[in-house]
């Protein structure tokens, strides 16, 4: 197994560009399954979760070929309707191939995924959802089973934002007949992005980023050519970085307005960013002061930068209070950074972080994907050298992380254990 060892303390600069985003990628080319032929998608990210996404539609029939960053998706031999438990336990978004394969086949058997190291988190709204669109379902041996004659246009109404939910609602009744509405649908921009693509094939999709979607199904949809949004949580992080170091990084390839409200709480912590021509520079000349941030659907600030804040806040100048809202164990990270000599309380949902002056360089191990993102963000700050194990979480979301991390100055290297 990889670890990565860091040399703390010093100031990134320079420029990085930011990757495709994973989040968009994966219901992206799920969605090939539903415009049989060859589709070609640009600015995928090199990353585990992406193989994974290509290893499950292989699965099921896909021819799927990689040049770069650029990857070909023939759909046209996707015969077979079921996902296994191997594959949905490393990727849980893999079960998005369940309506869609219901929306091609009339059937699809697919694992359920099970808990993960974040929290439960159910499906039992996306199968409210294909159930609303007429698909019988039944649970067996750990799977959905589901089968529709015919999907029919429903009224969704959620009972909270999910965004896997609403991607899967939106793929599954591009293909039904008539007109669903989705309300309290999740607003994030990687549905915008799914919906651009499905719009594309030749969909019927009006309203996503807002909280009610309507989509008009339609016979049928064709393969197409798409390129991927920027990754706003790789971006995010990469602020944060030039942040708790003190740094001046520019970034490149990426959407400000999907991160306003990180960049809020940034400028309030008074750390200094400008946009010029959709180059987003990051400076923080002084020590951060603390803020308190409370993750929310967006457009409020994302549970996937929350880690990261909170490794900042630990060297703030001041308490701050950082409450999760959307999952409930997500706060793995917080032992991990007591161990850098964070002065970090947990009570419930809420951490309260009195910043200290300096980190201290550790042994430390990474839990979740966004988790691994904190201690690294910690390791660049700490004096001394960090060494973060477990890195394969890393690797499923961020692409390169320790060479882009390098190019700006930063002494960190993979090492095999
Ligand atoms: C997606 C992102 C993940 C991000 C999360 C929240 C992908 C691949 N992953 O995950 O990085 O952290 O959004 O922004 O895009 N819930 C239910 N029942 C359901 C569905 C969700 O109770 O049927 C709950 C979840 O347990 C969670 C909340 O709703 O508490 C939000 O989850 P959701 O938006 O669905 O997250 P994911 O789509 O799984």
């Amino acid at each position: 197994m990889d670890k990565l060892v860091i040399n703390g303390g010093k100031k990134l600069s320079g420029e990085v560009t930011v990757s495709g985003s994973k989040n968009a990628a994966l219901p992206i080319f799920v969605s090939t399954i539903l415009a049989p032929g060859l589709n070609t998608i640009g600015n995928v990210p090199f990353l585990r979760d992406i193989n994974t996404t290509i290893k499950v539609l292989e699965s099921l029939g896909a021819a799927v070929e990689g040049n770069g960053h650029v990857v070909k998706i023939d759909t046209a031999n996707v015969n077979s309707v079921e996902a296994t438990y191997d594959l949905v336990k490393t990727m849980r978004a893999s079960v998005l191939v369940l309506g869609p394969l219901l929306a091609r086949h009339g059937r699809a058997r697919v694992s359920l995924p099970g808990g993960c190291a974040i929290g439960a988190r159910p499906i039992d709204q996306h199968l409210m959802g294909l159930k609303a669109l007429g698909a019988d379902i039944h649970l067996t041996h750990g799977y959905v089973e589901a089968k529709a004659r015919k999907l029919h246009g429903a009224r969704i109404n959620f009972d909270m934002p999910t965004v896997g939910g609403t991607e899967h609602l939106m793929m599954t009744a591009a293909l039904a007949t008539g007109e669903t509405i989705i309300e309290n649908a999740a607003r994030e921009p990687e549905i915008v992005d799914l919906a651009n693509i499905l719009n594309k094939m030749g969909a019927r999709i009006e309203g996503a980023g807002t909280d009610t979607i309507r989509i008009e199904g339609v016979k049928e949809m064709s393969p197409v050519c798409y390129e991927v949004m920027p990754d706003r949580i790789e971006a995010g992080t990469f602020m944060i970085a030039a942040a708790i170091t003190g740094g001046d990084v520019k970034l490149r390839n990426m959407k400000p307005e999907h991160l306003d409200a990180l960049v809020f709480k940034l400028l309030d912590a008074g750390v200094e960013i400008t946009n010029k021509d959709s180059v987003l520079r990051v400076r923080c000349p002084r020590r951060p002061t603390a803020v308190n941030i409370k993750t929310r659907p967006y457009p409020g600030f994302p549970t996937d930068m929350q880690a990261q804040f909170m490794a900042l806040m630990c060297v703030a100048d001041g308490a701050s209070v950082i409450t999760e809202n959307i999952f409930e164990n997500r706060f793995m990270h917080v032992s991990e950074l007591m161990r850098f000599g964070a002065d970090i309380t947990v009570e419930g949902n809420s951490a309260t972080i009195k910043g200290v002056k300096k980190l201290s360089g550790a042994p430390v191990m990474a839990t979740d994907l966004r988790a691994s993102a904190s201690l690294i963000l910690a390791g660049l700050a700490a004096d001394a050298t960090t060494e973060v194990s477990r890195i394969y979480h890393l690797d499923r979301g961020y692409e390169s992380i320790e060479k882009k991390l390098a190019a700006l100055g930063a002494d960190i290297q993979r090492v095999k254990e």
